[in-house]
């Protein structure tokens, strides 16, 4: 944690304007990616989570009930100094004192793959190549756990500071369990996902035994 007067100005100033700003990229807003984008919502609050790049009224409508919706694109609304952008194929590690004076930070609102195949920067990153770009450290996050791990380094943490767990085995049954190869933070010792996602796969797990 940081301390000290000048440091907890600088947190005050970072925190009163501050957003959360996901680049929603992805063709169709599926449960997933739904539960994700709550999850976020339910983080840092709807007061201060935008959505940009939503092209749809009805997704406008959808997210407009978990932040601010907007269909313009980050770069039609900020100026490349005013924001930091996350990408996992950033060089260098994201730090509270990169967000001083931002307006925001920018998260790709793209699901995880499989390995990360670097559609931040090809989708986000290089539309805007003047801004701050960062990265979490190694591995893919989900958005959800990137948007956590940015709210705790801007409330002042370092990012050696926050606990991460490198993939996470969901039990479905005595006999079969899923893997998802994602990086989670941990908080109080368990892994940042919504108890919705994981009931969100026994549901999926079932109707596909079914079929
Ligand atoms: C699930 S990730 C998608 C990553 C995407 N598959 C790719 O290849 O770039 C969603 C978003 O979380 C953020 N993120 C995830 N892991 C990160 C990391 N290690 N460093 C920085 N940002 C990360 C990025 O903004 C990313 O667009």
């Amino acid at each position: 944690m940081l301390h000290g007067q000048g440091e907890k100005n600088l947190i005050a100033s970072i925190q009163t304007k501050f957003a959360y700003v996901i680049e929603h990229l992805e063709q169709e807003i599926g449960e997933w990616l739904l539960i994700e984008y709550r999850h976020a919502s339910q983080i840092v609050g709807k007061d201060r989570l935008m959505f940009t790049n939503v092209e749809k009224p009805k997704d406008v409508a959808e997210l407009s009930k978990l932040g601010t919706a907007e269909s313009k694109s980050f770069v039609e609304i900020f100026r490349a100094r005013e924001i930091v952008i996350l990408d996992p194929k950033a060089k260098t590690p994201l730090r509270h004192a990169d967000l001083e004076a931002k307006r925001g930070i920018v998260i790709g609102g793209i699901l995880g793959d499989e390995s990360a195949k670097g559609r931040t920067r090809a989708l986000v990153t290089t539309r805007f190549p003047e801004a701050v770009a960062r990265n979490l450290g190694f591995g893919q996050f989900t958005i959800d756990g990137a948007v956590y791990m940015a709210k705790l380094v801007c409330e002042g943490f370092r990012l050696d500071e926050i606990p991460v767990k490198k993939g996470l085995n969901v039990r479905m049954s005595k006999h079969h369990s899923v893997y998802l190869p994602y990086v989670y933070p941990l908080k109080n010792g368990k892994p940042v996902v919504h108890k919705a996602l994981i009931e969100y796969l026994h549901i999926e797990l079932n109707s596909k035994n079914r079929r």
